[in-house]
């Protein structure tokens, strides 16, 4: 397979149109079988369910080429199970799982030339997506449904790459409890952008978001869970029902735990431990693991002792494992990489 002409150690974490898609429409009450089309665009009612009330989710997972040149995905199953999660909450149709990665594979083979070669920092972003394409004007679900999934190719989601970052402590909440922060809603990304924006302009590269109720726990971020290690080596990823459930951090914490033999604690995080804990980090399918190097909260700065010029030694650790595991260096834990 011949690869496009891209300049793929350069790629940021962007949108460039590819060949294929796939798409599949729900209509009385069942999906049809679904289809690769070039058509990037959509069409629909100008009073679809996804314009008025924002019924929509979606996914993020990653193509990769490993050492040996075969093109892999990384637990596609827990992509498609977590969109079930969200599509229930959201009442919208579920596409079955089995289909999901069937079509995971459909579309990364129909773009193989845009899997970013072995070792080039890039891979193949895969993003699938729901949404109510039927009109509705009354607070109600749609009747129809489509399900698309695209590639783009990506780099680092953080410029800099393994730089570590600097984030604040957000005044405006994330998630409510009870409300949707445990499910990949597009309302919980479009209520972030207001935050985001303020972040950026006061020079943050992300919002640390706490618990809405008490603003005592640490939560996650817009885009990533969290995960610190303490001073005698153990990983420490925050607990809460309105976080999302990470596949990374999933991951991590197995990969710690069996690869590494690192002790693991997930549990409730007090904004006022993180003073105590030796390394931070985002972890995520686009954030991968970024290094945090500095939590500001209001005016208070800790810094972790990992400092700002590079990734702590722990996590590094974590980051080479797992990246490790994706691209075939090291033997993965069964059913964890599929081939394309
Ligand atoms: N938290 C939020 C809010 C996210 O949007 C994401 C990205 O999917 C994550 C965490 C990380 O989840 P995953 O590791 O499954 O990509
Ligand atoms: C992902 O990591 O796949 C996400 O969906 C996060 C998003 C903020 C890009």
């Amino acid at each position: 397979m011949e690869k496009k002409n891209i300049d793929w150690s350069n790629l940021g974490f962007g949108y460039q149109v590819t060949d294929k898609r796939f798409v599949s429409n729900y209509k009385n009450g069942a999906w049809d079988d679904g289809v690769l089309t070039e058509d990037a665009t959509i069409t629909m009612t100008e009073c679809a369910g996804v314009l008025q009330y924002a019924q929509t989710c979606f996914e993020g997972l990653k193509a990769y080429t490993t050492e040996d040149g075969r093109t892999v995905c990384f637990r596609p199953d827990l992509n498609a199970s977590r969109m079930k999660d969200s599509c229930i909450r959201l009442r919208m149709p579920v596409f079955p799982e089995d289909r999901f990665v069937e079509a995971v594979k459909q579309v990364v083979r129909a773009n193989e030339a845009y899997v970013p070669p072995y070792g080039s920092g890039a891979t193949l972003y895969i993003r699938p997506y729901m949404f109510g394409s039927s009109a509705v004007i009354g607070v109600k679900p749609a009747e129809e449904y489509q399900f698309r999934m695209f590639t783009t190719p990506v780099g680092p989601y953080f410029k800099g790459g393994a730089k570590p970052i600097t984030i604040r402590v957000c005044d405006y909440d994330r998630a409510a409890p009870n409300g949707t922060g445990h499910i990949k809603a597009g309302l919980n990304y479009a209520m972030s952008l207001y935050q985001i924006v303020e972040a950026h302009d006061l020079g943050y590269d992300e919002n640390m978001y706490l618990d809405a109720a008490t603003r005592t726990y640490v939560e996650e971020t817009g885009g990533a869970n969290f995960i610190f290690i303490t001073k005698d080596g153990k990983l420490v990823t925050p607990k809460s029902d309105s976080i999302l459930p990470s596949i990374t951090r999933r991951s991590l914490m197995e990969v710690a735990e069996k690869y590494l033999g690192m002790q693991v604690e997930h549990r409730e995080v007090r904004l006022d431990e993180l003073q105590d804990f030796a390394e931070c980090g985002l972890c995520g399918t686009a954030a991968v693991i970024s290094p945090v190097g500095k939590v500001v909260d209001h005016g208070k700065e800790i810094c972790f002792p990992s400092g700002m010029e590079e990734m702590g030694p722990v996590t590094k650790k974590l980051y080479d494992t797992l990246t490790g595991i994706q691209m075939g260096r090291i033997e993965a834990p069964e059913g964890w990489i599929v081939e394309i």
